[in-house]
């Protein structure tokens, strides 16, 4: 049987998704250190990143070590590991999968992911694939979302920032899209990032509307959820955010009052520390949701009820 991989949000039907949503309110008290288990006793989870990462790789392991289970991690898989030597990520996967039961990647490559799981006998989770997608994230934004604005359907989304490499936003389309009667605000601050023509069709091919704005300021004031990005500098190098698409204090009176921003951090100039203190500003609450979204998708991948 084809363990539960995670590549893409795609591979989750809507009940599996609702489990992971409904599995993180139960465990947010464990992610908020007030109650601690051992469901995942005796499970071990190998975490493999071949890019770096903070939030993503200690959520993940941070989610396994509270449901009481192990951790094995290597975060400089693309010097360190096999690989270098030639060996094939099907082979590596065979290998690790014999010492895990639950594999975490990151990888420049979505490929390399895709060839990891097909050489593995356990779910895999992709952690970040290039700048194609990161379903993880996407779960926790949903997550974020829902938990602050009780429903998602309807609501007026604008994605900012770099929507051409972003793989948060291009997987948060895919996910979000799901639902029902969703508008897309797209602020790119060039032409050269704007979003893919790919996702512009997925969101009209699942029934929403979007519209390219390119005023920040302009477009904020019709936003319910502003999902911020920073520039993927290392997918094309260095640009500076232009000051008319920085979340500055200033910028912040053209949200609405009720409205939220969430972002998967790290954030560059794009959004400044003044900001942090306005309740609408959920990215650092986003850290612990991250937490117990990932405790729920682990206990998915591993199928313990
Ligand atoms: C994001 C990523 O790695 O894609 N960060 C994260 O996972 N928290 C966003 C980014 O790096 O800009």
């Amino acid at each position: 049987m084809r363990p539960r991989h995670l590549i893409s949000t795609d591979d989750l039907s809507n009940e599996d998704v609702q489990y992971i949503l409904q599995q993180a309110a139960q465990l947010l008290p464990m992610a908020r250190k007030e109650v601690v288990t051992d469901m995942l006793g005796g499970a071990i989870m190998a975490s493999l990143f071949f890019e770096p990462s903070t939030r993503t790789r200690f959520s993940f392991t941070s989610a396994m070590m509270r449901l009481g289970g192990q951790v094995i991690s290597d975060s400089s898989m693309a010097t360190t590991s096999s690989v270098t030597k030639g060996e094939t990520y099907q082979d590596t996967a065979r290998m690790v999968s014999t010492f895990a039961d639950a594999i975490v990647v990151r990888h420049p490559e979505l490929k390399a992911i895709e060839e990891l799981a097909e050489g593995s006998s356990v779910p895999v989770i992709n952690a970040g694939a290039g700048a194609d997608t990161h379903p993880t994230q996407a779960l926790l934004d949903l997550f974020t979302i829902i938990w602050e604005k009780e429903s998602i359907d309807g609501l007026t989304i604008g994605l900012v920032g770099d929507l051409k490499y972003s793989r948060v936003l291009h997987s948060q389309i895919r996910l979000f899209s799901r639902y029902s009667n969703l508008k897309f605000l797209l602020v790119a601050p060039s032409k050269k990032l704007a979003l893919p023509k790919e996702y512009e069709e997925l969101i009209t091919e699942r029934g929403h509307a979007f519209k390219v704005v390119d005023s920040l300021e302009e477009a904020l004031p019709e936003m319910d959820v502003v999902s911020m990005t920073r520039f993927q500098k290392e997918r094309f190098g260095k640009e500076k955010v232009a000051k008319n698409f920085c979340l500055d204090a200033k910028m912040m009176k053209h949200v609405k009052e009720d409205a939220i921003v969430i972002a998967p951090l790290p954030r560059c100039d794009e959004m400044p520390p003044e900001i942090d203190d306005d309740p609408r500003c959920k990215y650092f609450d986003q850290v612990q949701y991250g937490v117990a979204v990932r405790m729920g998708i682990l206990k998915w991948a591993l199928g313990v009820e």
